[in-house]
This record gives C-alpha cells, structure tokens and sequence, in this order.
C-alpha cells in the first residue's frame, strides 16, 4: 500500500488550486439519472469516489465519458448519459466501499418509480444510519420495505405523490435524496429543517438547470414543484471548502502564507472565523483567499453543527493545528459519535489531547515529532498530514487511500508551496 512520507518544518508559501467539491460532485453525479439527456459536469476533482460514483452509474446503464482533460491538469469534465436505466439495483459490494452511493435511491425511485439499494452498514466514523432518507421518501408517497440488507422502494403507479417532511435533525444525504426524488414528483414536496450547506445550494442549482421548480434555495424549507421531465445542462461543481480549509490549517501551523485559488469566503464563514480566532490573518483576494501565520496559534474553541455552522469534517484539521497552539483549545463533535479516531494517532507525535466524551482538550506543546501513523478516514488522515508538516522529523502515513478517496493530488499541492512531501509507491 502507498505511504506518505513528510519531513516537517517548511514554512507553506504560494498558490494552492482549490478543486471541485468531493461532496458536491457526489450529489451531482446522481443527477444524471434524473433524465435521458446528457448530464456535463465540469471541475469533477480526480478522485477514487468519483471514480467509484461514476462506476455504479454505469451498473445502472448510464455511459460516462471523460474529455478534454490533460492528466496535469486538476478537475475533470464529465458527461454521462443515463438512455435508459438498464438496472434500478445499487448492489452491497459497491454501497459499503462508498457510502455516498446511497445517492442514486431518489433518483432511481424518480425516473424508475423503484430502487433497490443495499443498506450501507456501520463505517469509520460511527454508526450512519439512513432513516430519514427513508422517511423522508415514504412521505412522498414511496412504499419501503427492508429485506435481506437490502432497501426496496417502490412507488406506486410509478411515481412519487407530493408531501411535508419535517427532519428531526439536519441530514445533508438525507435533504440531497429527498431533493431528487421530489423533483419529478407528481404534486409539491415541502422539506423543512432541510440541510443548507453549500452542497445542498450546488444541488439545487444544478437540478434547477435541469428544469426542476425548487422555491427556497439555501434557506431550511425547500419548496420542489414536480415537474413531467427534466433535461440535460452543463453544470460546474463548485470549490471545495473542506479541502480549502485543510490547506489552511497546514499554513497556519507551519506559520506559512497561502492563496487558496478559487476558495469562496461566503461559504465557508465558519472556517474563516476559526482561522482568525486561532489568530490568522485571512483575506479575500481576487481570486481566492489569503491564509497567513506567524507565532504559534491561539487556543480555539469548536462546537461542530451543520450549516453555517462549524462543519464536522473540520474538526479534525483543526485540532492538529491546536497541538502547537498557545494554550489549551476547547472541541465539541455534535453530529457523528467516534470522530475523534486521529486522537490516539496524533498521541504518537506528542500530541497533548484529552476526550472526555464528545469533547476534547487539546493542550498546545512545543514541538511534535514524527512518527510512522495510520489514516482511519479521510479528514482524521487529513489531520495526521497537518501535524506532520510541522513535526520535528519524517512522519510515514499510511494507509493513504483514505486521502485518496477526498485529496486531489495532495502531495503535488503541498510540494509546490513548499512541504517536503512525497508518495512512496507500494510498487
Ligand atoms: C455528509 C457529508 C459528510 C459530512 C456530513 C455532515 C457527503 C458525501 N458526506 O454526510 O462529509 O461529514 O454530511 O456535514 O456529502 N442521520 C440520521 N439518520 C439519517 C441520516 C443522518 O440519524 O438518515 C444523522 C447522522 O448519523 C449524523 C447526522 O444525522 O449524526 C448528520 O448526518 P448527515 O448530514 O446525513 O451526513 P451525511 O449526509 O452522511
């Protein structure tokens, strides 16, 4: 398996190419089952998830060709096609490698009036379940059963009915499949207490470029009108603000100063401010935004929450920025259980962390040292390559498909603003 290795202690200084959202592109994909046309999707970050999303499609009958695309160049344009549904089956060898794959039940449900989904099972970072996909569905009139591991929904007459469904909690998959199946609805679906993060807005965009009547864009309720059919369109995925924050977080702890090409400071407000907090200076350029540091951070305190909100899949960048931090830094995880897994992996650098429960303190030291450390899931192995940036030493990462899977070319972007970073093939 391939490894990454890092000598820290350079400074981060330069220009870093934000890709297309991993997320985002994951709820674009499916959309190209919504209708006969061509789906485009330009700005497709080069990603295992990606490719392995683009792989069920094709299990379903949808053909995806690839253009235009130079392998030195970042993003991908994508066009895929979905002629006929060829099968409305997303089986288990593919749903538990990809728990995104969950995605294709509205769309399938939509333009089949059926689905077959396999159930996606626990994953790394706790338990998922997909409950309020299903209730969100049954509300508009799908009829569920679950049978040996495996989802099975049908709508009756072959298309869904309209409805009201209120989340119980924000679910940003859940909000996503609910939007796709609602938008070939017969009748009005009404979401309240839908997700609002930037991907949702990416979303509707994209289906609304399709022909889909979506009422409340970016706020908690979201008015879909079904429309008879939708068509094909062009659509550019947006920058990925995950990615851009991670980058940050490196600048900040090797005391760097960075643009982060194409980020967009209104969608990740949250982000921004826990950067100034930690005592950054951040700015808006003309065409991105600047991240600098100097001196150790100040101690943060973090409370995860969807949208605006501090995104969960921040906070494990940000707690390997505290480890050198001042003094001691305060983390709250409210949305997944067991997302602290990085906490003992960063413990064999010398990381000072204590959790209690949902919450962490992480006592800033002086110096971390490298170590040979495992990646458990993709932001905490994100984590892992901050710290190992500022460590005193090499730090080997390994099992690095988990970076794979959400990092576009990670190592070529860090090395060209100065980490001393390299892959090492498994041969
Ligand atoms: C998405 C993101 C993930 C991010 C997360 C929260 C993708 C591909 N993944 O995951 O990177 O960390 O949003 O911002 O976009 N829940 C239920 N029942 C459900 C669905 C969710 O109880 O049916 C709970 C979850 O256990 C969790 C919370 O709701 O506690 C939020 O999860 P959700 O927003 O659904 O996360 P994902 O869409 O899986």
């Amino acid at each position: 398996m391939d490894q990454i290795v890092i000598r820290g202690g350079q400074r981060l200084k330069g220009r870093i190419p934000i890709s297309g959202a991993k997320n985002a592109a994951l709820t674009l994909l499916p959309c190209a089952l919504l209708t006969d046309e061509p789906l485009t999707l330009r700005n497709l970050p080069r990603l295992a998830d990606v490719d392995g999303f683009g792989h069920l499609l094709n299990q379903l009958g949808c053909s995806t060709t690839i253009e235009g695309s130079r392998p030195e160049d970042f993003g991908r344009v994508m066009t895929a096609r979905t002629t006929t549904l060829t099968s409305t089956i997303a089986p288990y060898d593919i749903v538990r490698k990809m728990r995104a794959s969950i995605l294709v039940l509205g769309p399938l449900l939509a333009r089949a009036g059926e689905a077959t989904v396999s159930l996606p099972g626990g994953c790394a970072i706790g338990n998922r379940p997909i409950d309020l996909h299903l209730k969100a569905l049954e509300a508009f009139g799908a009829q569920i059963e679950l049978t040996s591991g495996y989802v099975k929904a049908v709508a009756p007459g072959g298309r869904l009915g309209g409805g009201k469904f209120t989340f119980p909690v924000v679910s940003v998959g859940a909000t996503e499949n609910a939007l796709m199946a609602a938008s070939l609805a017969k009748g009005t679906c009404v979401l309240k207490n839908a997700a609002r993060e930037p991907e949702i807005v990416d979303l509707c965009n994209c289906l609304v470029a399709m022909g889909a009547h979506i009422d409340g864009i970016g706020t908690e309720t979201l008015t879909v009108e079904g429309v008879d059919r939708l068509h094909g369109a062009t659509y550019r995925v947006m920058a990925d603000r995950i990615e851009a924050g991670s980058y940050a977080c490196a600048a900040v702890i090797t005391e760097g100063d960075v643009e982060l090409v194409g980020a967009k400071a209104d969608e990740m407000e949250a982000t921004l401010s826990a950067l100034r907090q930690a005592g950054a200076t951040v700015e808006e350029t003309k065409t991105g935004i600047r991240v600098a540091m100097s001196g150790r951070a100040e101690p943060v305190t973090l409370s995860t929450a969807p949208y605006p909100g501090f995104a969960t899949d921040m906070q494990a960048q940000f707690m390997a920025m505290a480890t050198l931090g001042k003094g001691a830094s305060l983390f709250t995880e409210t949305i997944f259980e067991n997302r602290y897994m990085h906490v003992p992996e960063l413990a064999r650098m010398g990381c000072d962390i204590d959790v209690r429960g949902r919450s962490a303190v992480v006592r800033g030291v002086d110096h971390l040292v490298g170590a040979p450390v495992m990646a458990t899931d993709l932001r905490a192995s994100m984590s892992l390559i901050i710290a190992g940036l500022a460590a005193e030493g090499t730090t080997e990462v390994n099992r690095v498909y988990h970076l794979d899977r959400g990092y576009e070319r990670l190592e070529e972007k860090l090395q060209a603003v100065g980490a001393d970073i390299e892959r090492i093939s498994a041969g």
